[in-house]
């Protein structure tokens, strides 16, 4: 297989979903910058690069919240959402499950009507340009408590029976933000009513804390994925259910060593330990253009860490479909595209 990068590389131009991704954190820097002088905002730095180093998780979710909040009207949630697919569909996305997180938002008076419609008018426009397909989970911020989770969650189906512009594109919710001194059972009723509403369930568990809080995620929250959950090995009762159950993963090495400052180097991420055990450990980005990443970008990364051949890429791509809450019809097709570019590039490779 070749050494290229970037669109010479087959890993990028391989056909792939991204399962954790916020979509704030796919904010370009120019978009940093232009949002911030339209909306009045200060930046610290005229280069928001400068920002972007991370000592732990609490302190990127400064960097993380100061980027949230240069989105202010609808028409800001638009253009994120189309920069945010252009930008990894130029680098192999197919189908993503993207996350945004409006509690600072709905707290400071947005609308969530407006911010759902302005994202799905910039994913339309996008998926029209690049033909890849985008859905949303609404993630619950633990910084703002469960009571405003429930409030969020309730929101999302009252606009859902009303038919709200854009609701069908949410399909789940998830929990992201500070983890430690969060018991996730805490959240139990919003995830509930989401439950009850048909509305998939997922959680970013075990960035951070033990592997309890991963259990709890499952048990009491009834959670059909874990985002992260990089700590699960540490229990091997929690690891074989989860791999018995095929319980996915959404797993994003490179955040982790950036973000969480989990390990220093790929070659020390449980990654590979995860997959050898198992488990449906699937690859992501979580917030590319806060970590200077792509999809593409932590393929390769991953793949030269492990010492991975190009079909054991294939089969992690194969497993992000799975993983995916795409349903049969939606998954078989894309399992099909995956195979044949595969062929294609491993010949070209
Ligand atoms: N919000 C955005 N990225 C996150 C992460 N890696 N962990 C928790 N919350 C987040
Ligand atoms: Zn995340």
């Amino acid at each position: 297989m070749s050494e290229a990068t970037g669109r010479d590389d087959p890993l990028d131009r391989l056909p792939k979903v991204d399962l954790h991704c916020h979509v704030e954190g796919t904010m370009r820097r120019e978009t940093v910058i232009e949002l911030a002088a339209h909306n009045n905002i200060e930046l610290p730095t005229s280069d928001p690069a400068e920002l972007y180093h991370y000592s732990s998780l609490d302190s990127f979710l400064e960097v993380f919240w100061l980027v949230q909040s240069l989105l202010v009207d609808r028409d800001d949630w638009t253009r994120l959402a189309y920069e945010a697919v252009v930008d990894s569909a130029a680098h192999g996305l197919v189908y993503g499950e993207f996350f945004f997180t409006p509690a600072r938002h709905l707290e400071q008076g947005q609308f969530l009507a407006d911010i759902v419609a302005g994202l799905d008018e910039g994913f339309a426009a996008a998926e029209q340009e690049t033909g890849a397909q985008v859905r949303l989970i609404a993630d619950m911020d633990r910084a703002h408590g469960p009571g405003a989770a429930l409030a969020m969650v309730s929101q999302l189906i009252d606009l859902r029976r009303a038919g709200a512009t854009g609701m069908d594109r949410v399909i789940g919710v998830g929990m992201d933000s500070t983890e430690e001194g969060v018991n996730p059972a805490d959240y139990v009723a919003a995830y509930e009513l989401a439950e009850r509403a048909g509305l998939r369930r997922t959680a970013h568990q075990g960035e951070t804390t033990p592997p309890w809080t991963i259990q709890a995620a499952l048990d009491v929250l009834r959670c059909e994925r874990i985002d992260h959950g990089l700590s699960v090995l540490d229990d091997l009762e929690v690891t074989r259910r989860m791999a018995a159950e095929k319980i996915p993963l959404t797993v994003c090495p490179t955040s982790n060593i950036k973000i969480a400052n989990h390990v220093e180097r790929l070659e020390l991420h449980p990654y590979a330990e995860m997959r050898d055990a198992g488990l449906l450990a699937t690859l992501n980005t979580d917030d590319p253009a806060l970590t200077e990443l792509d999809l593409g970008i932590e393929y390769r990364a991953v793949h030269d860490a492990f010492g991975y051949e190009f079909a054991d890429m294939v089969a992690i791509a194969g497993d992000g479909i799975d993983a995916s809450w795409l349903d049969d019809d939606g998954k078989r097709r894309l399992h099909a595209r995956l195979r044949s570019a595969a062929e294609e590039l491993q010949d070209s490779g």
